[in-house]
C-alpha cells in the first residue's frame, strides 16, 4: 500500500521505516532541512537500535522517500499518518498547532479521498477539531475520514515494539476507514496480534490513560520505596513479590529517580488538563506527577547528605539519557541533578554511551563540566559516582577498576544497579533507592 507520513520525528520515522519493511511504499514529509538531508543519505537523526540499518535498506529498495513538499506527500497516497509534534505548552496542555497546520495543508492539497490518521498523542476529541479544520479549508467537496491509531512504542526498543506490539488500537467512524486499517494491519493480525477497533474518542483516551497508568505504577513503587528506606525493607523484593500477582504484573515497578522522556511527563500533565477542562477530579494523577518531581529533589538532597560540601568535589556521573538504549535527554532526571550540582560548583565528570552530544547542548563543556568517552576515565579522583540511567554496561562494570580509579569509593545509585551486600563486601559506601537505607553508616539524612 502507499502511505504518507507527516513528521519524521521518533514516531513518524519508526512508523515510516516499519511499514516500508512490510512492503509498503512510503513518502515521509518533514519541514526541517537538516533532518531531511540526513534522512535522504540514510542517516537517522536519532539513535534507536537498528533504525539506521533498516532505513538504509529501505532507501536502497526504493520503498521510502523523503520530501519537504507537503503537496507531494498529500497527493502521494490515500493514507496519511499525522506524526507531528504535540509538545507541552506553558499551561501544561498539549500544543496542537502543528496538528492544525498539517490539517490545513491536507485540506488545501486534497486530490481525492483521504484517510487521515492521528498517530501522535493528542487529547481526546482532537479528531473532531481535525475534521472541522479540514472541512473549513477544503476547496472542493471531497470525502475523507479522520481516525485515531495511537502509537505505543518505547524508545530504545521502538522497532521491536512496531513489529511486535501488545495490541493495535484504531478508532474509526466509517466502514471504509475500518477496511483500510484491516488491510494495513493484516500482517500483524496474521501473527495473532489483537486489532482493537473502536471509536476515535476511545482510541485517543486509550493512549493517554495507558501512559498515565504506567507512570502511576512507577510513582507508586517510588512512594513505597520511601517507606522501605525508613523500615529497612528492600523495595526490589517488595516489587517482585507484588509482580507475581498477574493482576499487577512485574513491569514498570522499578524504583528509581523517576520517569522522564518525551511522553510520560508531558502526557500525565496533558491528561490532568483534559480532566480539569471537563470538571473531573484527577488528583490521583496529580500526585503521580508530584511524586515524580520529588524523586529528583530527594536524590539531590541525598547527594548533599552523603557528601556534605558539594563545592569543588569531583563528582562522576554515569548515565545522562532519560532511559537506556537512547540518546534522548528530554525531561531526563540528569538535567535537574547535574544543573543543581553545577550551581553548587561541583567538578562534574560526565559519561553516557550515547547521549553526550545532546547533553552538551544544555551543558557545554567548561572548567567544571567535563565529558568522557570512557566510563572509568570519568572516575579519576572522583569523590563520588552517581548512576542516573540503567544502561546495561554499568551493571557489568569492573568494580575493582571503579574503586581503583576513585579517590573515595562512594556510589550514590539512582537505578539500583548493584546489590548493597556485594558493594559493602567490595568496600564501597553504597547508597541506592529503597534498600536497607536505615543508614548503617550514620550519615545524616
Ligand atoms: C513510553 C511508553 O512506555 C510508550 O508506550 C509510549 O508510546 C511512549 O512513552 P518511553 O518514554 O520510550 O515510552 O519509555 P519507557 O520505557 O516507558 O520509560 C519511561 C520512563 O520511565 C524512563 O525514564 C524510565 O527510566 C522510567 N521507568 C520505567 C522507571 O523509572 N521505572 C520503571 O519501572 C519503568
Amino acid at each position: 500500500m502507499k502511505i504518507t507520513v507527516i513528521g519524521a520525528g521518533y514516531v513518524g520515522l519508526v512508523t515510516a521505516v516499519g511499514f516500508a519493511d512490510l512492503g509498503n511504499e512510503i513518502m515521509c514529509v518533514d519541514k526541517m532541512p537538516s533532518k531531511l538531508s540526513k534522512l535522504s543519505k540514510g542517516i537517522s537523526p536519532i539513535y534507536e537500535p537498528g533504525l539506521t540499518e533498516l532505513l538504509q535498506k529501505q532507501i536502497g529498495k526504493g520503498k521510502i522517500h523523503f520530501t519537504d513538499k507537503i503537496e507531494d506527500g498529500i497527493t502521494f497516497s490515500d493514507i496519511i499518518f499525522l506524526c507531528v509534534g504535540t509538545p507541552q505548552s506553558d499551561d501544561g496542555k498539549a500544543d496542537l498547532s502543528q496538528v492544525e497546520e498539517a490539517s490545513i495543508d491536507i485540506a488545501q492539497n486534497m486530490n481525492g479521498y483521504k484517510l487521515i490518521i492521528e498517530k501522535s498523542t493528542v487529547p481526546v476529541n482532537t479528531h473532531q477539531w481535525v475534521k472541522t479544520v479540514i472541512k473549513r479549508n477544503l476547496k472542493k467537496d471531497i470525502k475523507f475520514d479522520v481516525a485515531s491509531n495511537p502509537e505505543f512504542l518505547k524508545e530504545g526498543s521502538a522497532l521491536d515494539d512496531f513489529v511486535n506490539p501488545d495490541r493495535i488500537v484504531v478508532g474509526v467512524e466509517s466502514e471504509k476507514a475500518k477496511d483500510i486499517f484491516k488491510e494495513l494491519y493484516k500482517p500483524f493480525v496474521k501473527k495473532g496480534i489483537s486489532l482493537i477497533i473502536t471509536t476515535p474518542a476511545a482510541a485517543e483516551l486509550i493512549k493517554h490513560a495507558s501512559n498515565s497508568f504506567l507512570a502511576m505504577k512507577i510513582s507508586y513503587i517510588n512512594m513505597v520505596s520511601e517507606l522501605c528506606e525508613k523500615v529497612g525493607a528492600d523495595v526490589d523484593m517488595v516489587a517482585e513479590g507484588m509482580g507475581y500477582d498477574k493482576r499487577i504484573g512485574k513491569d514498570f515497578l522499578c524504583a528509581g529517580i523517576g520517569y522522564g522522556g518525551s511522553c510520560f511527563p508531558k502526557d500525565v500533565k496533558a491528561f490532568i488538563k483534559i480532566a480539569e477542562e471537563h470538571g473531573i477530579d484527577f488528583s490521583l494523577i496529580e500526585e503521580v506527577d508530584k511524586i515524580n518531581i520529588k524523586r529528583r529533589t530527594n536524590f539531590i538532597k541525598r547527594i548533599k547528605n552523603v557528601l556534605w560540601i558539594i563545592k569543588d568535589k569531583n563528582i562522576a556521573v554515569w548515565g545522562l539519557s532519560f532511559k537506556p538504549n537512547t540518546d534522548d535527554i528530554r525531561e531526563a532526571p540528569s538535567i535537574d541533578i547535574v544543573g543543581e550540582l553545577e550551581k553548587l560548583k561541583a567538578n562534574l565528570k560526565l559519561y553516557d554511551p550515547k547521549a553526550r552530544e545532546n547533553f552538551k547542548s544544555i551543558f557545554p563543556e567548561k572548567q567544571n563540566i567535563k565529558y568522557f568517552d570512557d566510563k572509568y576515565k570519568a572516575l579519576k579522583n572522583a569523590d563520588a559516582l552517581l548512576i542516573l540511567t540503567d544502561w546495561d554496561e554499568f551493571k557489568g562494570a569492573d568494580l575493582d577498576k571503579v574503586k581503583e580509579n576513585m579517590r573515595l569509593p562512594i556510589i550514590i545509585d539512582g537505578r539500583n544497579t548493584y546489590q548493597p551486600k556485594d558493594m559493602k563486601k567490595k568496600g564501597f559506601e553504597y547508597y541506592s533507592i529503597g534498600r536497607e537505607n536505615f543508614d548503617p553508616k550514620g550519615v545524616w539524612k
